[in-house]
């Protein structure tokens, strides 16, 4: 390993021992606009860029109203209020019900309506197309034991990539847009080919670089 490897490692270790220890407590945030209270243990977007970037992919769009959106993993679900916000129709979901009943109760402060459910990947979401999806995924290869660890852990063969990418098909339609943030702390190409084995490939929206990481915000399209 490089230098850059070695200080990236300490890094990461003390940076998530620090993170770990923040997402312990509840938190109050505002972030674009939304006021929202992080429950212990949900993923608390005021640390992470993945979050941001889904957050200003829909902070841009125009002209939604009607339109439906899934955040599908929501934790706070920032994204999803502000969707709702512009007059969409707002759904998420979580593995975590701890993570569902705080976008409710956030939802209400912030005077929308939104649709959560509590649901593994797609297990519990009544079959239909979403015009938006939305997807900041768990990406490092271990296995969750407790539900907060879906924060991170994606199962130790990718699993949730695993069970994602086909059922993809059955919430989308060809006019569908997915999007996806991932990060150079991820493995990227596992991830892509999983993906492309299952019908669908990777194209790079935007790239946010900080001293440790990059982040990436995907869009997903079916090959033809
Ligand atoms: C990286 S966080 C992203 C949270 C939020 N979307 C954001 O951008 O701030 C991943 C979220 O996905 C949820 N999650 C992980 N595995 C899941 C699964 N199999 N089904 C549903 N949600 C899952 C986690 O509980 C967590 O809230």
């Amino acid at each position: 390993m490089n230098i850059k490897g070695i200080i990236k490692r300490i890094t990461n270790r003390v940076m998530g021992d620090f993170l770990l220890r923040q997402m312990e407590k509840k938190s109050s945030l505002n972030l674009y606009g939304i006021e929202v209270e992080v429950k212990p243990d949900v993923f608390n977007p005021r640390f992470f860029t993945s979050s941001k970037l889904l957050i200003e992919q829909v902070e841009r769009l125009s002209n939604v109203k009607g339109k439906s959106s899934l955040e599908l993993g929501c934790g706070a679900g920032v994204a999803t209020i502000l969707a709702a916000k512009k007059g969409m129709q707002a759904y998420a979901s979580d593995i975590n019900p701890e993570a569902v009943s705080g976008l409710l109760e956030n939802a209400t402060k912030n005077g929308v309506e939104v649709c959560v459910y509590v649901s593994d990947l797609f297990n519990d979401i009544p079959e239909q197309s979403f015009d938006y999806l939305l997807i900041n995924p768990p990406f490092y290869p271990k296995n969750p034991i407790e539900v907060k660890d879906n924060r991170w852990f994606c199962g130790a063969d990718f699993e949730y990539f695993k069970s994602l990418f086909p059922a993809l098909e059955s919430y989308t339609n060809a006019e569908s847009i997915v999007w996806m943030t991932l990060s150079d702390d991820c493995e990227l190409q596992v991830i892509q080919d999983i993906a492309k084995s299952t019908g669908w490939e990777f194209h790079l929206s935007e790239t946010r670089k900080q001293i440790m990481e990059a982040n990436y915000l995907f869009q997903l399209k079916r090959i033809n």
